[in-house]
């Protein structure tokens, strides 16, 4: 963990990061978020990929939930930028948190005050290096993706994810790397914090925004990647059955960030190994996030380097 977390306008020491137990998130899950990462770039410098976009989610997520962020979206960038700085991180993962704070207790959030966070911390690949190169297993979870008919999949917000974690841990208990849900009518959804793609004859399939998922941003990264390769992207339904049939399988996430997937339902993907279509997609995808593709550059947000000691 590092050193500083900016809270609610100033950095504080890690240990003094602290709520109340009367927070209304605490107790209702009324918070939104944001997962970010920010990568070396070759100046040595650290950039935020797609940094606008995540804040802008984050004010669309809070907006859902009738939170009024306290502060611009220009403020949480320029804050986002002085706790990597502060931190002294070229690369890390970075996690912009608006909640409810302690106030009147009850359901209604409304009087509750609003809260963010800013923390920062250096994080490897979430599904592992070996996910990444080799591919994970994967197994289609017993729950279902939230319905849009109870709460907002396209919101990032806290509560939402007891889903995730019901489908994690039952994964993990079976000896899977990752659930994949299907959405309330049991077309395929995503995984607990990735949203996936299918390899079918050389054309890419993911689902779209009819299947609950959460849009996630790696996953436009992900498309406009595939279709400047020249690959057809289709968003559509996608049927349980069509992913034993798929010559591959990729999801897509921060966190994840591009990685394969090798075995569904302890069923090989293709040929049991990351294809060469998800290959291709994921080298270029690597170069973008590292600043190395040109073609991605005003994906980045660059990091001022701190202004020298006086
Ligand atoms: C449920 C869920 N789906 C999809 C994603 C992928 O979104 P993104 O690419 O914006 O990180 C995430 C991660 O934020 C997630 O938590």
């Amino acid at each position: 963990m590092s050193q500083w977390i900016w809270m609610n306008g100033e950095l504080v020491a890690y240990e003094d990061a602290k709520v109340h137990v009367l927070t209304h998130a605490l107790h209702y899950g009324t918070g939104v978020f944001e997962g970010v990462r920010a990568y070396e770039n070759p100046s040595g410098q650290p950039a935020i990929f797609r940094h606008g976009d995540h804040i802008d989610r984050l004010f669309q997520s809070a907006g859902l939930y009738h939170m009024e962020i306290p502060f611009s979206k220009e403020e949480i960038r320029a804050a986002t930028h002085e706790t990597i700085t502060r931190n002294g991180l070229k690369s890390c993962y970075i996690r912009p948190l608006v909640f409810r704070g302690a106030g009147p207790m009850g359901l209604f959030p409304l009087d509750c005050p609003v809260e963010v966070t800013i923390a920062v911390w250096e994080w490897g690949a979430y599904l592992g290096d070996e996910g990444k190169q080799n591919g994970i297993r994967g197994k289609v979870s017993s729950w279902r993706r939230i319905s849009p008919d109870s709460l907002i999949p396209a919101a990032k917000a806290t509560g939402q994810y007891l889903n995730s974690v019901l489908a994690k841990i039952e994964a993990d208990k079976a000896g899977y790397e990752e659930g994949i849900l299907l959405d309330q009518r049991g077309m395929v959804c995503e995984g607990t914090g990735e949203n996936l793609f299918i390899v079918k004859d050389g054309t890419i399939a993911t689902p779209g925004f009819t299947s609950s998922i959460l849009g996630g941003i790696n996953r436009l990264s992900a498309i406009e990647i595939a279709r400047d390769l020249g690959y057809e992207v289709v968003e559509r339904d996608i049927a349980r059955g069509e992913l034993y049939l798929a010559d591959e399988i990729f999801m897509t996430g921060t966190a994840a960030e591009l990685t394969p997937l090798r075995e569904l339902d302890d069923q090989p993907v293709g040929e049991g190994r990351p294809g060469p279509i998800t290959r291709e997609i994921q080298n270029v995808f690597e170069d973008a996030l590292h600043g190395r593709a040109e073609r991605y550059a005003h994906w980045l947000d660059v990091v001022p380097a701190p202004a020298p000691a006086p």
